[in-house]
């Protein structure tokens, strides 16, 4: 576990020099960080995480300097990075030919998922390290995403060479992620709000639609899945189940948030499923509204409560 501070960073720093893999904090969830420019290191965290190599990982990268390194640039990228970043919005761009990224990262295909994150320690670390870093969450593939140290340390504790310990991730849900290969296109809800992405643009996003072949894998149906059985839109706890509530809900075990505060809820809902998936068999949750960080939260319940 390292600790935030100059020597924490700096010992990431030579850890990820030396293709090892570090955790790091970013302001949406926990990354599970490696150089993007290295195989053996991109092979590491795949590995680590037991993915599918068909999953192309993010690339995460300081400012829009370096990120017009790797994705070929247009009008319409740098208006919604210049409103957006750092913040957790990713854009899939078309990679450039000279990128010199890991052909593992793009998992082979033409385009590239960048990101600048909007977390200090991860922005930090991005600047001393001076390259660019793959990061997935930091969690073992198909498992519930962590937005604490310990939800890492028990999920890959182990098989990993650090941990940046940065507390509590405030977003708590994954980034948004646009294509921009085509047409702007939400690819995943995430935990900036399509309303403010359709704002920033002035036009409605395409949305990518279930009959299209697999082009952001994250969209594949159980993800972000807890060991307990998961059953959606519920009223109250039925017998054998605990309740997570949203809002006054009566009889719940955990609450997302009591106010019915979207913001609080999407902070707290990776934490709260770790918690309550200690000992639930089935968690049942209270009905979120469809809007705002509620479709993202609502996205990642569903994948959760998919068949496995
Ligand atoms: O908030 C986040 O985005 C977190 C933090 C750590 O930054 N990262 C994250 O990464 O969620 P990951 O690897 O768990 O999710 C990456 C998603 C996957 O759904 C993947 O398929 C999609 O991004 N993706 C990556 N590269 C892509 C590409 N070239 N084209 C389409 N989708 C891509
Ligand atoms: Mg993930």
């Amino acid at each position: 576990m390292l600790s935030v501070d100059e020597a924490g960073i700096s010992d990431a720093v030579s850890a990820l020099a030396n293709g090892d893999l570090v955790a790091i904090p970013t302001e949406t969830v926990y990354g599970l960080a490696g150089d993007a420019r290295c195989g053996m290191a991109v092979a590491r965290i795949f590995e680590a995480k037991g993915r599918p190599s068909f999953n192309p990982l993010i690339v995460h990268v300081p400012d829009i300097a370096t990120a017009r390194l790797y994705g070929v640039w247009s009008d319409m990228a740098q208006t919604l990075a210049q409103i957006h970043w750092p913040g957790p919005l990713t854009l899939v761009l078309p990679l450039r030919a000279d990128a010199g990224l890991s052909t593992l990262v793009t998992a082979g295909q033409d385009s590239v998922a960048l990101r600048v994150p909007a977390h200090p320690t991860a922005l930090a670390l991005l600047r001393a390290f001076g390259g660019p870093l793959a990061a997935p969450s930091a969690n073992p593939s198909g498992q519930i995403s962590p937005t604490r140290p310990p939800h890492v340390a028990s999920g890959l504790g182990g098989r990993i060479a650090a941990i940046l310990d940065g507390g509590a991730c405030g977003v708590g849900v994954e980034s948004t992620i646009i294509g921009l290969t085509g047409a702007p296109t939400l690819l995943r809800p995430g935990g900036l709000p399509t309303e403010a992405i359709e704002a920033a643009i002035g036009a409605p996003l395409a949305r990518h639609t279930d009959g299209d072949p697999i082009t952001a894998p994250g969209q594949l149906g159980s993800h972000y899945a807890p060991n307990a059985t998961m059953r959606l839109n519920a009223d109250s706890a039925g017998p054998d189940e605990v309740l997570l509530g949203f809002g006054p809900t009566h009889g719940a075990a955990l609450n997302l948030s009591p106010t019915g505060d979207l913001t609080e809820a999407a902070a707290n809902l990776f934490d709260h499923l770790h918690q309550m998936d200690r000992t639930a068999r089935t968690i049942a949750v209270a009905p979120i509204p469809d809007h705002g960080l509620g479709r993202a939260i609502n996205d990642r319940l569903r994948r959760a409560a998919a068949p496995r």
